[in-house]
C-alpha cells in the first residue's frame, strides 16, 4: 500500500530531518515493505536517502528561469527529487492554479520522469448537488492528463473533507474510488481528514490503494501507526 504524508507549511528543515529518520527507523524496525512517501515544505527539502521517497509539494513547470516565489527542477534535482504533487486542491482552491497550468505542470515533470501524485477532488457545493454533477466536475479534473502514465498516482481528497475533520462514509468512500478506478489504472489514494482513528478503516475499504495524509501524520508516531495499519492489512 502506498503512505503518504503531505507536511503542508508545516516543520523546519531541522523536524523534517528527523521525521524522515524516524520514519526510515520505523520501516528497518518493522521490516516495513510498504510503499512510503513524504512531502516536506520547499524550504525543508534535503537529500534523503532510504526508504522513504522524498516529493515536492509543488514546483513550477521549468528548468530555471525568471518565476519569483517558485521553484523548478533544477532545484528539485539538487535534492534529488523525481516526486511532485499536482492538482492539490490548496493549489487549486487558495493559489488558483487552472486545469491548464496543471495540465502543464504535469506534462513537464512527465517528460522529465517524474512520480507525479496528481490529486482530484469536489468542493462541498458541488456534492451537494449530487452524484452525477459531482462526477461530472471530477471528470474535468482529468481533462489533458495522461491517465494511462506508468509513474502516476491519484489521490483522490474531496475539498471539504481537507483539514476539517470529516470524512466521507466508508461506503461513498468505495463507490467514488470504484468510479475513478475506471478511468485510470493508477494506484488510488485517499485524503482529507484520515487521522489515525480512521485510517486502518479507510485503508481496508475497496478500491484504496493508500492514503495521502496531511494534520494527521505531523505528529511521526501517527503516520508509522498509519504505515503499521497498512503493513496489518497486506499480511491478511
Ligand atoms: P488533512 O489530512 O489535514 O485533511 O489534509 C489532507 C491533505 O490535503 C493531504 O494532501
Amino acid at each position: 500500500m502506498i503512505i503518504a504524508s503531505n507536511l503542508k507549511t508545516n516543520l523546519t528543515r531541522e523536524k523534517t530531518i528527523s521525521y524522515l529518520m524516524d520514519v526510515e527507523n520505523f520501516l528497518d524496525k518493522n521490516n516495513s515493505d510498504q510503499e512510503i512517501y513524504v512531502f516536506p515544505a520547499q524550504s525543508s527539502l534535503n537529500p534523503h536517502h532510504g526508504k522513504v521517497v522524498q516529493g515536492a509539494q509543488n514546483a513550477y513547470a521549468t528548468q530555471n528561469g525568471a518565476f519569483t516565489g517558485e521553484i523548478g527542477l533544477e532545484q528539485l534535482e539538487e535534492f534529488d527529487v523525481k516526486t511532485i504533487l499536482i492538482g492539490h486542491s490548496e493549489r487549486r482552491h487558495i493559489l488558483g492554479e487552472s486545469q491548464e497550468k496543471l495540465v502543464e505542470k504535469f506534462n513537464f515533470y512527465k517528460s522529465h520522469g517524474f512520480k507525479i501524485v496528481y490529486c482530484v477532488g469536489e468542493p462541498l457545493e458541488v456534492r451537494e448537488q449530487g452524484e452525477d454533477v459531482m462526477m461530472k466536475y471530477l471528470e474535468l479534473q482529468y481533462e489533458g492528463i495522461d491517465t494511462s502514465y506508468d509513474k502516476l498516482i491519484i489521490a483522490y481528497e474531496p475539498v471539504w473533507a481537507i483539514g476539517t475533520g470529516l470524512t466521507p462514509t466508508l461506503e461513498d468512500i468505495s463507490k467514488i474510488h470504484l468510479k475513478l478506478k475506471e478511468k485510470s489504472s493508477a494506484p488510488l489514494l485517499y485524503g482529507g481528514s484520515v487521522k489515525v482513528e480512521t485510517a486502518r478503516d479507510i485503508l481496508a475499504c475497496d478500491g484504496v490503494d493508500g492514503v495521502l495524509v496531511g494534520s494527521g501524520a505531523l505528529k511521526v508516531e501517527n503516520f508509522c501507526q498509519m504505515i503499521k495499519f497498512a503493513e496489518e492489512l497486506n499480511n491478511n
